[in-house]
């Protein structure tokens, strides 16, 4: 474990702390989230996807996304689209509100997206990708990169081609997450093509895909040599896995919350949903956070069995600290 390092990575002008990087997840990295994986080290983390052409036609649910707070930064703005001026008049947008870099969604395979010719879409379509990344390099006085996948369909692997393409227009960094468009989220992520990308190009690469626990981001350095890792789905509900990655390489044995620490956590959380949805918003929100939080707990089928009618802080706390002092009393949780 110890070749691999998580020390600062430099992506344009702009340096972060250290390779480890929260991917954007449309109705996951909200503000309350990235605050909440701020807290353990994460050197970098993403909105969700938002539409460029919300941004432009000034929407308020759109500029919403926007939204940040100066204990997150560096923060990344990931916005989708597929007409470049459109996109880099996004990207102006996107830098007043204070992005630290734009990051360009080209990845994306939900049908909404690609209807419009964005997200993934983009990946049939070279000569657009051109002109959006040269567009939006040319305004965008942050860092820009973009986030790609393996290509349209695995008879036609294009990551290498796409990121070269998009290297000569100008981007400071390219994530890959190697999983074809139809692919959506099935299979495994193919990490030899983030090595192949990596070893094509110049800017720096970063990878994404299936790391699910703190000694696979050393994997994915070690077998890709790429020079960051993204994670997605393995910090929801376990935002500590930065903190247990970092201290993985310092060589100190890894370690969970305890309950009570996980229950402040909890709290933080629906603190800073409250501030910005509201606290019955908020609630319905920590639903699936819940479940995600207490994933793998023992004892936990009454607990899930009444998330579904928290309304309030007020409940929450009540079903929380009952089922927690439960654990507590049973010494499952250790
Ligand atoms: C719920 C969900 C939402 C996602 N939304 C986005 C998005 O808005 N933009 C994007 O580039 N990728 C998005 N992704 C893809 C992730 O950023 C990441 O590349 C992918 O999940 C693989 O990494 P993981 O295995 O660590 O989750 C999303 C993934 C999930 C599961």
């Amino acid at each position: 474990m110890k070749d691999a390092q998580f020390l600062m990575l430099k992506i344009g002008s702009l340096i972060l702390k250290n390779r480890l990087i929260m991917a954007p997840m449309a109705g996951i990295t909200n503000l309350p989230f990235r605050l909440i994986v701020k807290k353990y080290g994460v050197g970098l983390v993403t909105t969700e996807m938002i539409s460029a052409r919300g941004l432009t036609l000034a929407q308020k649910k759109t500029l919403e996304y926007l939204k940040s707070d100066p204990g997150e930064k560096p923060l990344a703005v990931q916005i989708f689209g597929s007409e470049p001026s459109v996109m880099s008049d996004a990207a102006v947008i996107a830098v007043e509100a204070g992005a630290s870099i734009v990051d360009i969604n080209m990845g994306c395979p939900a049908r909404k997206v690609l209807k419009i010719g964005a997200g993934g879409a983009l990946l049939q379509t070279p000569e657009k990708i051109k002109k959006i990344v040269s567009a939006v390099k040319e305004v965008c006085h942050v860092p820009l990169t973009v986030k790609i996948r393996a290509g349209w369909s695995s008879d036609k692997p294009v990551a290498l081609e796409i990121a070269r393409i998009i290297e000569d227009c100008g981007a400071d960094a390219i994530t890959i997450h190697p999983r074809y468009i139809t692919q959506g989220f099935s299979g495994t992520a193919d990490w030899k093509i983030i090595a192949e990308v990596k070893r094509g190009l110049k800017i720096p690469c970063i990878g994404s895909g299936d790391i699910s626990t703190p000694a696979l981001a050393f994997e994915m350095i070690r077998e890709t040599a790429c020079d960051g890792v993204m994670i997605g789905r393995g910090a929801i509900g376990n935002p500590w896995i930065f903190k247990q990655i970092l201290d993985l390489e310092k060589g100190l044995k890894i370690e969970r919350p305890g309950l009570d620490e996980l229950r402040d956590l909890i709290m933080e959380h629906f603190r800073f949903l409250s501030l910005l949805k509201g606290e019955n918003r908020a609630a319905r929100m920590m639903r699936g956070l819940l479940i995600s939080y207490t994933k793998g707990l023992a004892c936990s089928s009454n607990f899930r069995g009444n998330i579904s009618s928290i309304e309030d802080l007020d409940t929450l706390i009540l079903y929380l600290d009952h089922y927690f002092s439960r654990l507590k009393e049973t010494g499952f949780y250790n």
